[in-house]
């Protein structure tokens, strides 16, 4: 947890840039996998954490943006908790912790809420995520779940993006705490990664790690070799020579904010030539994303600079072929590159996500495109110092999307779609950095983790 004068100073920016109303945030809750003790780890619901810091299920706090009052909802523990969990601080310790002045039960804040609703001033409450809730909100305010949904506070939701955007000293400190674990974690993958383990195994190593340093994956890791499989979630192929392993991971720091990284490891310990070719390609795409990256600039930029740089890369290859700009115009790099470059991160991998993509990644200037690929661009927005961004260009070969496309001769001006007759089997690479904008520009907080081919191969080489 931060100082308490973090989250008072987070609470008050918020409150005045909601301007009038009440703001509730609700914590997350304990979830039954099975039966209802029988629970999944816990995780906080991320701006729950952001402005209150208390990392327990269980737990809401009411803002009055007129009076300034805040009050904090939570659980007071039962003697049958004590005996079965072990004793637990109370609501008034982490009331105190969080800097709230007052604190009781959900029936309190019910009550209050019941009050507020009665005059004319709005309810702020951000999307809720889970069912639980949906409900727990239905409950609190006399609405249906439907209901719930149409009434989600815009104006609060445009405040905790502006907020939570731009990260402190102190988040930034913790992302470079997530990103050393990822560090300590690629050079374990990369030891073990060689042919004839299975993805599973390999993935067991990975929770092995994270688990012994109690810490939790960002999200459910993707480890495979059929990297063009964007999010595989599969893990049972045994890793052979000549394979490629695609490992696109992130792990949560003490406070709860996310590294995600990706790395594409050649399981023999050597790339092939053809790989060698790809995989330089998707690495200059990634410095020419990278090199735009300054407060100012569209981050949707540095997207279509590292497309273009697929696009030449795959022309200089004989994949594509015609004037790169035009390509990418029209689109015909995303056959092979069909996500967008990065997305924001901190608390969340996926920073705010929950929250509308939109709002997160784009505004009045920036509208998303509807193009194929470009569509999926989660950022596209002017960067502002302090915003904490991922940068994974890829190159994929998917063969539904190729015969696809190549039967409707889409784009075929750009595309050598005889070419990749030979490729269908290649899979796909990506590589996938943390990058702090900063006032001069910007700096790759994850630069230690090998990517470049000889420390890549170099790191592989030492293996157990
Ligand atoms: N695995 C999700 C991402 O890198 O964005
Ligand atoms: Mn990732
Ligand atoms: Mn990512």
């Amino acid at each position: 947890m931060f100082a308490t004068t973090i989250y008072k100073n987070r609470r008050a920016q918020l409150i005045s840039m909601v301007g009038q109303g009440v703001i509730v945030l609700l914590g997350n809750d304990l979830v039954g996998m099975n039966y209802l003790d029988n629970t999944y780890p816990f995780r906080q619901d991320s701006s729950f954490l952001y402005f209150c810091g208390v990392n327990r299920p269980g737990f809401a706090v009411l803002l009055d943006c007129n009076t300034g009052e805040e009050f904090l909802a939570g659980p007071e523990q039962t003697l049958s908790e004590v005996i079965w969990s072990g004793p637990r601080p109370s609501l008034a310790h982490w009331a105190q912790k969080s800097g709230l002045a007052h604190w009781g039960s959900f029936d309190q804040l019910a009550h209050t809420l019941n009050q507020v609703q009665a005059t004319t001033r709005p309810v702020h409450y951000l999307p809720p995520y889970r069912g639980e809730h949906v409900l727990k909100l239905a409950s609190l305010l006399g609405l249906g779940p439907a209901e719930v949904e149409k009434n989600i506070s815009v104006p609060l939701i445009k405040a905790v993006v502006a907020l939570r955007s731009v990260k402190t000293g102190a988040e930034v400190h913790e992302i470079r705490q997530a990103i050393a674990l990822s560090q300590q974690l690629y050079a374990l993958l990369m030891t073990h990664c060689q042919p004839g383990i299975t993805e599973q195994e390999l993935y067991g190593r990975l929770q092995g790690f994270v688990l012994a340093q109690g810490s939790q994956e960002a999200f459910p890791t993707i480890l495979t070799r059929r990297g063009q499989v964007l999010h595989n979630h599969t893990r049972d192929q045994v890793l052979a020579q000549g394979d490629l392993l695609l490992v696109d991971s992130g792990v949560c720091s003490k406070g709860g904010y996310s590294s995600d990284i990706t790395r594409t490891l050649p399981v023999s310990g050597t790339f092939s030539s053809r790989q060698q070719d790809i995989y330089e390609v998707v690495l200059a795409a990634q410095a020419a994303g990278c090199a735009k990256i300054a407060p100012g600039v569209p981050f949707v930029d540095c997207h279509l600079a590292a497309a273009r740089t697929v696009t030449q890369g795959l022309k200089d290859l004989g994949l594509m072929h015609g004037d790169p700009d035009d390509a990418v115009r029209a689109g015909a790099h995303a056959l092979f590159f069909p996500h967008g470059l990065g997305h924001m991160l901190g608390l969340d991998t996926h920073d705010m996500e929950n929250l509308g993509e939109d709002y997160v990644g784009y505004d009045q200037t920036f509208k998303r495109s509807s193009q194929f690929g470009l569509a999926g661009l989660r950022l596209a927005r002017q960067l502002q110092s302090g915003f904490v961004v991922t940068v994974e260009p890829g190159i994929y070969f998917i063969p539904a999307l190729i015969t696809q496309w190549q039967a409707e001769k889409k784009l075929d001006a750009f595309i050598h779609y005889q070419a990749l007759e030979d490729y269908m089997d290649f899979g796909g690479i990506r590589i996938e950095d943390d990058i702090l904008v900063t006032e001069q520009g910007f700096e790759n907080l994850s630069h230690n983790i090998p990517k470049n081919i000889t420390e890549l191969c170099g790191a592989m080489g030492q293996r157990s």
